[in-house]
């Protein structure tokens, strides 16, 4: 399966911040928004990624992340000219998903928890039967996301994008599974009202023809979306809570890279070696000494 990142935007509702660089560079706790991503798509065994980013900011993306070979993956690069909504990803990813499935993270969602590998099997699993998947996650602030409207059995009717009523409390995460038929349909789309090929749109089709299966994140998994500088403060302050108590780094690339043996101790000492003089070296020459 092909994955891409989707990371580009106007990052206007960060502004002053994103005026500095690209929303899914900026920091959250102690790295750069976009490790998160990689580090799910790695976890999740996915080793071809496309990033999806502006023009303007590209040249960052290589200097960081490269081809993506330190970190066991192949990282490719394209450019969204400017934010015509999130399923473009796959007309502007076409020629690299070719004939495969797909996977798209929002470059601004972060996920932590024991549910991740399963979703990546569970969607594995559907895909072999032709059906997409999509993620909820229970939220207080509904009106903010694509929301699931579920029947009294709890089955999928509909999604409804930023909802003004409550159907119900369960949003749709930036993080969804497609079978190759996804590029044609997302061909079809027709921009919406705020001029955008929409997600939703797309899940919709997939709902309709009865290819779509929600999988909801358990209470004790996190999800965050960081729209806003509140809910980049609490993905920071979420991160750096959990890093202290387990002493265990969430997106950690060198460490996710070894354990899901994308890269061999070998490298790894390499990786370590170059890094200049940091907690985040001593954090990894410590999993070393373990
Ligand atoms: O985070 C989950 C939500 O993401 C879903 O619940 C919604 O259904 C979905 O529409 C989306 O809502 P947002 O309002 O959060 O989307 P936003 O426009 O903020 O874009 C999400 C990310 O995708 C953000 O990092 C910028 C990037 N993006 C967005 C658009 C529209 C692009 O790179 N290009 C684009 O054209």
């Amino acid at each position: 399966m092909k994955g891409i990142i989707l990371s580009g935007g106007s990052g206007s509702r960060l502004h002053p911040i994103t005026k500095a660089t690209s929303k899914q560079l900026i920091p959250v706790y102690d790295k750069p928004m976009i490790y998160y991503t990689i580090s799910t798509f790695i976890e999740g065994g996915i080793k071809d990624i496309l990033i999806i980013t502006n023009k303007e900011y590209l040249p960052i993306y290589k200097k960081i992340l490269k081809n993506g070979h330190d970190f066991g993956v192949k990282i490719s690069y394209e450019i969204q000219q400017k934010p015509n909504g999130i399923a473009e990803a796959f007309l502007i990813g076409k020629n690299f998903i070719k004939k495969d499935e797909v996977c798209l993270i929002l470059g601004d969602n972060i996920f932590y928890g024991q549910d991740i590998k399963f979703i990546f099997k569970n969607s594995y699993q559907n895909l072999n039967n032709n059906i997409a998947s999509i993620v909820g996650k229970e939220v207080s602030n509904f009106n903010m996301y694509g929301v699931a409207h579920l029947d009294k059995r709890n089955k999928l009717l509909k999604i409804i994008e930023k909802p003004k009523k409550k159907y119900s409390k369960i949003a749709i995460t930036g993080l969804y599974f497609y079978p190759n038929d996804v590029v044609h349909k997302a061909l079809s789309l027709k921009p919406s009202k705020r001029n955008e090929l929409e997600i939703t749109d797309l899940n919709n089709i997939y709902i309709k023809e009865k290819r779509m299966d929600l999988y909801v994140l358990k209470k004790e998994s996190a999800w965050f979306d960081m729209g806003t500088h509140e809910s980049l403060l609490e993905a920071s302050m979420y991160i750096a809570a959990i890093e202290k108590r387990q002493n265990q780094k969430i997106g950690c690339l060198e460490e996710i890279a070894l354990a899901n043996q994308f890269i061999g101790i070998k490298k790894f000492n390499q990786l370590v070696k170059m890094l200049p003089n940091c907690s985040y070296k001593d954090y990894l020459i410590n999993i070393i000494k373990k």
